[in-house]
């Protein structure tokens, strides 16, 4: 384990921020992490995975700790065609998804193309195409940073919502998540393709009878098309949460909007699209400065080159405002702001 000093953490966050880390650390197994976590001179600590899901607005003057733990293996094949797997932090989660496909173990195929690391997808609970990490997910190890003991999470443990879990808060800041443990299926696989871009791609692609791989593909030309590649232009995915509002405040909304797109999440409550609002808004499309919002998919912010923190930061800041003052509806960000 060593410590590298005034490292630039451009490459490791997907909006491209060149912010720095005073102290940088990679973490490649546990023994290293509880030694970082041991330095007499420090008592905080800054944990970075993929970088996927951060926005940075200044430089970092607690020691940086890149969990870069590797290795993902099948453990045991039930005869009920269910395959138990662990999979290292520090693994890259679309890495993990083609791996998955490669060897016919199916669940995560409607994640395919997610950035970030395996190690921080149940932080968020990752999801897309109606499908989420907790339906996959069966428990996670992680290393308490007070004690350095080992604690397991299963999966009632870790709360998880919509874009939410434990770890988003009452564990917060609390544990280093070291490898999670998921249940696929070997065989007769549960394919999940009622969100309808998955269905049209298929029916477009003449596929009646879908593989995982099929899906998997589905879904990776659907966010290609949709969604900015991170490695050509700085972004964090959906930079904010989809709203769930009051039943009644929709139907004020429906009103005036007669074609705004929803989904019911109960009976009192229903989810709005915060690109469709942000759009409706005038945003899509637009660019202030390096900061601007994706022509495709007005819910990711991006960052064209050299934009810098505090600007992504205060053209989200005018979105919510926008947004409030035309719908009287708050969007929250999904992305940490640091
Ligand atoms: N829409 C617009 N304009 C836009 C974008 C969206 O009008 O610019 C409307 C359209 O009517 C569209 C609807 O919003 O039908 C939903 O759009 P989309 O299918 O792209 O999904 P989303 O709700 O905007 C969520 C996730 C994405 C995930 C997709 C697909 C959140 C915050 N985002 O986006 O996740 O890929 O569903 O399941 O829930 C991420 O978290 O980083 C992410 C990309």
């Amino acid at each position: 384990m060593s410590i590298q000093h005034n490292v630039s953490l451009k490459e490791f966050n997907t909006f491209g921020i060149d912010a720095k880390a005073k102290y940088f650390i990679s973490i490649s197994n546990k023994e290293e992490l509880i030694e970082a976590l041991q330095l007499p001179q420090f008592s905080e600590y800054f944990v970075l995975g993929g970088g996927s899901n951060m926005l940075l607005t200044g430089d970092i003057d607690i020691p940086v700790l890149h969990i870069n733990i590797k290795g993902k293996e099948a453990l045991a094949v039930s005869s009920q065609g269910h395959v138990g797997i662990e999979v290292q932090a520090g693994e890259n989660w679309h890495e993990f998804v083609l791996w998955c496909i490669e060897n016919n173990y199916g669940g995560v195929e409607n994640l395919s193309l997610i950035p970030g690391n395996v190690g921080t997808s149940p932080i968020q609970n990752i999801g897309a195409y109606g499908v989420e990490l907790k339906d996959v997910f069966t428990s996670c190890t992680a290393i308490d940073i007070e004690t350095l003991e080992e604690k397991i999470f299963m999966l009632e443990d870790c709360k998880f919502g919509y874009r939410n879990s434990i770890f988003k808060n009452e564990a917060k800041g609390k544990y280093i998540i070291t490898s999670v443990f998921f249940e696929l299926t070997s065989r007769d696989h549960q394919l999940n393709t009622s969100y309808g871009a998955i269905q049209q791609e298929l029916e477009s692609n003449n596929i009646s009878e879908p593989t995982i791989k099929d899906v998997s593909d589905a879904v990776i030309a659907i966010r290609q098309r949709k969604l900015p590649d991170p490695k050509e232009i700085g972004n964090s995915g959906s930079f904010f949460k989809n709203p769930v509002i009051p039943k009644a405040e929709f139907e004020v909304l429906q009103e005036k909007h007669p074609n705004a797109p929803h989904y019911v999440v109960s009976d009192t409550e229903i989810k709005v699209p915060a690109g469709w609002l942000i759009e409706q808004c005038g945003f899509k499309g637009q660019r202030f400065g390096d900061a601007g919002v994706h022509k495709n998919q007005a819910l990711v912010l991006v960052n064209y080159g050299n934009a810098k923190g505090e600007e992504i930061l205060a053209l989200a800041k005018k979105i919510q405002k926008s947004v409030f003052e035309k719908f009287n509806i708050s969007i929250v960000a999904e992305v940490n702001v640091i």
